[in-house]
């Protein structure tokens, strides 16, 4: 097994794991200082491009991001999601994690999904590519589901939810998401398997914990759920600071006779 994904596998029972999303340099390089894995999600879809669901986002687009992240991630594993439509057999799976691994760089690829993509995470593994799991609320599969709303409140649905890890943990995963889950639930799955199981949206009793980076930054407004905890409000800063500028130009005070040459 790759040394960073051992290395980070080992934080299991150890210690909390930090993770964030990045989808260019200058803030992969701001993580990659506190974080343990930075993860080029395909919330990008969402995030930068205004993309109705993340199943618009291509694998061009993922590879383009990562590239950037690249440069900035030198110590944290770093992971790319595989977007919708471009693992939907073994085959296009390996083909398509491979182009992802040699053109980003990248430490892992992030796939979503139980039972039914068992076989897939089992080649990418025995061809040597690490995998990270998503269970949950899975955005690729929205139009199935129908909704945002927290997953496996049932009874049915959480079994196979913790059916889902133990499977995905023995075909291979060397850790899971599990998005917007009840905390009892996701703990349980923590308990149970061994390898980290990172939450968002599924409380403290899990491994460690994922936001997505626009969001905890409060560069976004709109999507305000539960689970989110903003750190700063940098849209209202950023705001502020463009408007002083605007009236600095518009006055005459900048640039000022030390900003010239
Ligand atoms: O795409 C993404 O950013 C993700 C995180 C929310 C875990 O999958």
């Amino acid at each position: 097994m790759n040394k960073k994904v051992k290395k980070f596998l080992n934080k299991k029972n150890r210690a909390k794991v930090i993770c964030l999303t990045a989808y260019s340099k200058n803030v992969a390089s701001i993580l990659d200082k506190h974080c343990d894995l930075v993860l080029v999600g395909d919330s990008l879809g969402s995030v930068l491009y205004d993309y109705k669901s993340t199943k618009q986002v291509t694998l061009d687009t993922m590879i383009n991001h990562s590239k950037s992240v690249r440069i900035g991630v030198k110590k944290s594993l770093m992971v790319v999601d595989m977007p919708y439509n471009t693992y939907r057999n073994s085959k296009q799976a390996l083909k398509n994690a491979r182009l992802v691994m040699k053109k980003t760089k990248c430490d892992a690829v992030k796939l979503e999904g139980g039972k039914k993509i068992i076989p897939i995470v089992k080649s990418l593994v025995n061809n040597k590519i690490p995998v990270m799991g998503h269970l949950g609320l899975t955005p690729q599969s929205i139009y199935k589901f129908g909704t945002y709303t927290v997953r496996a409140k049932e009874e049915k649905e959480a079994k196979q939810l913790l059916d889902d890890a133990l499977m995905l943990e023995k075909a291979g995963c060397f850790a899971i998401v599990l998005e917007k889950v009840p905390s009892d639930l996701a703990a349980k799955v923590a308990k149970k398997v061994k390898i980290p199981v990172i939450g968002i949206g599924a409380g403290n009793k899990v491994d460690g914990q994922v936001l997505v980076i626009h969001d905890m930054l409060g560069m976004t407004k709109e999507f305000n759920p539960r689970f989110l905890r903003r750190y700063m409000n940098l849209y209202n800063d950023m705001t502020k600071a463009i408007s002083k500028y605007s009236k600095d130009v518009k006055s005459g005070n900048f640039p000022n006779s030390k900003e010239q040459y």
